[in-house]
Parts: C-alpha cells; structure tokens; sequence
C-alpha cells in the first residue's frame, strides 16, 4: 500500500478522537487474560498489533465478548490458562510477543511464539536471559549474540526463581514480562531501571490486586526506579480497563498542525502520562506550542485534550537526549520531521534503541530525511537533523520499510514539501491507525 501526501494549502481544522493506546490496549488485553471477574475494556484501538494480544488470550483460554464497542473479556485467573492450540503469531507486535514470553515463562505448558519478518529479526535476549535466570526454558534462532523468533516458551516444570535484576537501559517491555513472570515465583522479583519508562503495567497491574511496590530511587547515575513483585497466588480481579486515546498516534496530528498551521486542532481525551509526553516537551523546546486542555487527573491515566492553535510559527532546533529521549521514543521519527523544519541542528542521543524496532529507525529516519533533501547523520544512539526552515521540504519518494511510524512521519512531512510526496510500504500504517489517513484528510490535509 502507498500514503499519498500534498502540500498543505490552508490550516487543518477538527477534531479527531484518536483510537486507543496501543501499550495500554496490550496490556488491557493480557492482563484481563489474568483476571477472574469478567472485565469490560472499553477505548481499545482497532490496530492490527492489539488484535495480535486479543487473539493470543483467546488461544490461551480467554472468552471475548463484543457488547457495543467494549470488549467484556472473561480471564482464566493467574493459573487456569490452556496450552494453546498451534503457535501464537504476534504478527508485527514486539510487545505482544515481549509480554507473553514472561507471561508463559511460569506456565506447565509449552507455547510457540511466531512473528513477520520484521519481528523475526528483533532481539528477544533481553527478556529470555533474565527469564531464563529464574529458570525459564526458551529456545529461539540465534542471532549473532542474541535470538530472535520464533520461539518456545516453557513448559515450566516448577515455579519460577525470583530475581532483582537492574536493567541497563529503560524498557517497558522488559520490565513487564519479568514483573510478569515474578508473579509465578518463589519470593521477591525486582526490576531497577535507569530512567522512566512508561508505567502503565506498574498501573494496571496493581489495579488488579497484584503485589507491586513502586520506588523512585536516588542513584549515582541520576534517579532510577524500581518494582518490586512477590509470587502471587491469591486471585486476581478488576472490573474494567478503560484505554485512553494513543498519545503516539496523537504526536503525528499535532505535528502536521505544528508544521502546516492550525485554525485549531483538537485531540480530545489523550493520556497525557508523563512517561509517554516527551515529545510535547520537545516541541515546546522547538518553540512550538501545544496547549493542554480539559485535563484530568481523577483516573488510572492522566488524560487532556491536545489542541494547536495558530500559524505555523518558526521553530528552533533542540537536543533530545537522556530520559526525553527515553520518554519520546517512539516519535522520535515525527521529531526528526519537525527538526527539519526548525532552524538549526537538532541532535538525538542515547536512542540505539532505534536500532531494533520494527525497522532500524536511526536508518529509517535519516533515509527518509534524506528523501526530502534534508542533511541527516546517522550516530550508533541517534541522529543530527539539519533543519531547513527558509524553504519546503522536497517533493520525495519514501520508502517506509514496512515501519508504521516511518510511514505517517513521512505523511507528515509531505505536508511541508513543495509537491507530492508518495510513501511506499505503507501497509503496517494498520498495526497502530488504521484511520491516519482519513483522520489527517478529516483535518483537511490532502493525504490518501
Ligand atoms: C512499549 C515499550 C517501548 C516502546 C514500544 C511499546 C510497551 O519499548 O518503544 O513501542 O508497550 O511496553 P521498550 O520500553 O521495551 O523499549
């Protein structure tokens, strides 16, 4: 499939409800699986890679019921889960395939893990290492120092060995399937992290009356942050998860509204959970402004109405590094967009995390840059962007990679350029928005 994008001739204008969180929408998913009182999810996105968690859980036992736009999931409980029947493909979806390896490590019975191509090729050492610490059994392709899929989890003959182990860099994923897996262990399991990734197991989870203790922790190397869980086997139980609006689906409308002017924008009912908004602080770096409004702090996840207001304005380059670069990972891409437009030299650092999503994003990103004429160098943890604001981006030719992030960045970026900007490869679009194209078009962008 091709994204075809054009100049913008005048200010986007509208409202769009972006659909469901993407990582609350796994979660929502595979945690239901661990209840034992039905729960009613509502808000979840209609993205292939929440469909991939949807049908593992129905695989691994879980009854889901459609009741106008809910889901009313009816779990197994922490241990009444069935082998599934043929292997678990996670189509696209590195979280679902991350979250079920500790999700299974602790089960009786083996499960096969398959992936696409891209997710064939993504490191999954960084959870069967620790997992198999607590004495998980694994097997997987090698891959030079790492494996990748397909894998086997299991079957667990006895329960899981607790672990503390201190991860070198952020991951949610990581962090989630050995928390995960730590409710199937003897004793304490602990997860120290060296800066914020997002939080929302820690939320969930406890939501559901799981043992988690979260700190924040004073270290030499700056704050970091650690969970603690204990071997679980009380029950566990929730009534509903409601999926708030995708903050990194929201980050590519409210860029295009940065870039091609807004009469007003309006993304309502977001989550605005600071471990997901970097990127609005690195656009307020930028000098653009993206204003926050009808919040509310009384749920599980702080949400907000994001609205941009105005003419494009002249932007300034920044530097994205660190925890930002940690708290904007996933729109580093549409980042890279806006700083090609912003005057000066925008840096990302400490993102090699790029390296291995669902395409080589350090690559990717400064391909498609590339593409539109812009200066971009690669770095092994991130990018420079030469910005270019004193005339459009070119006219390009963007190959996504099959990356769903690379291709709406691109989308946005023909938005700025002087004519049209095709974007080949664009299918994977529909692992996260389906909608982008008509949600942008909505706005009055001229994209297809
Ligand atoms: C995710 C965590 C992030 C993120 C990914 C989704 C999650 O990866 O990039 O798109 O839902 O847990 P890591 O935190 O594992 O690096």
């Amino acid at each position: 499939m091709k994204l075809v994008s054009n100049p913008a001739r005048r200010p986007l204008d509208g409202t769009v409800t972006i659909p469901g969180d993407k990582s609350i929408g796994h979660r929502a998913l595979l945690f239901s699986l661990l209840s034992e009182t039905p729960v009613r999810v509502t808000g979840l996105g209609d993205g292939a890679d929440n469909g991939r968690s949807a049908k593992a859980i129905a695989q691994l036992g879980a009854t889901i019921k459609r009741d106008g736009k809910a889901l009313v999931i009816q779990g197994t409980g922490l241990r009444g889960m069935r082998a599934p029947e043929g292997a678990i493909d996670c189509g696209n979806s590195g979280t679902t395939i991350r979250l079920l390896c500790g999700l299974l490590a602790g089960q009786p019975f083996a499960t096969g893990l398959v992936g696409d191509e891209s997710l064939s090729s993504r490191p999954m050492a960084r959870v069967i290492d620790p997992l198999r610490r607590m004495g998980a059994t694994f097997t997987g392709v090698a891959r030079g120092s790492d494996i990748v899929p397909p894998l086997t989890v299991g079957p667990a003959t006895q329960a899981l060995s607790a672990i503390a182990i201190e991860l070198e860099m952020a991951s949610a994923q990581v962090k989630t399937a050995l928390l995960l897996a730590g409710l199937y262990a003897d004793g304490t399991t602990s997860v120290t992290e060296p800066g914020p990734s997002r939080d929302h197991t820690e939320r969930m989870l406890a939501y559901l009356g799981a043992p988690l203790v979260v700190e924040r922790l004073a270290g030499s190397a700056g704050p970091t942050s650690k969970v603690t869980t204990t071997g679980w086997h009380g029950r566990l139980a929730g009534e509903s998860f409601s999926v708030p609006s995708d903050p990194s689906s929201s980050a590519f409308l409210v860029a295009a509204a940065i870039l091609a002017g807004a009469r007003e924008v309006r993304l309502p009912h977001v989550c605005v959970n600071p471990t997901r908004t970097g990127f609005l602080d690195a656009i307020a770096a930028m000098g653009g402004e993206v204003v926050l409004e009808d919040r509310d702090d009384h749920g599980p996840e702080p949400l907000a109405t994001l609205v941009v207001r105005g003419a494009a304005k002249e932007l300034r380059a920044t530097e994205i590094r660190g925890d930002l670069a940690v708290r904007s990972i996933d729109e580093l891409p549409v980042l890279a967009v806006i700083a090609a437009r912003a005057r000066g030299t925008t840096t990302v650092r400490d993102a090699g995390e790029l390296r291995v999503k669902e395409s080589d994003r350090i690559a990717t990103t400064c391909a498609m840059l590339r593409a539109f004429g812009i200066a971009c160098e690669a770095r092994p943890d991130g990018f420079t962007v030469e910005g270019r604001p004193d005339r459009p981006l070119d006219a390009a030719v963007v190959h996504a990679e099959g990356d769903h992030r690379i291709a709406m960045a691109a989308a946005v970026g023909g938005l700025v350029a002087a004519g049209e900007t095709v974007i080949e490869d664009a299918d994977n679009v529909a692992t996260s928005y389906p909608g982008f194209a008509a949600a942008l078009a909505s706005l009055g962008a001229r994209v297809s």
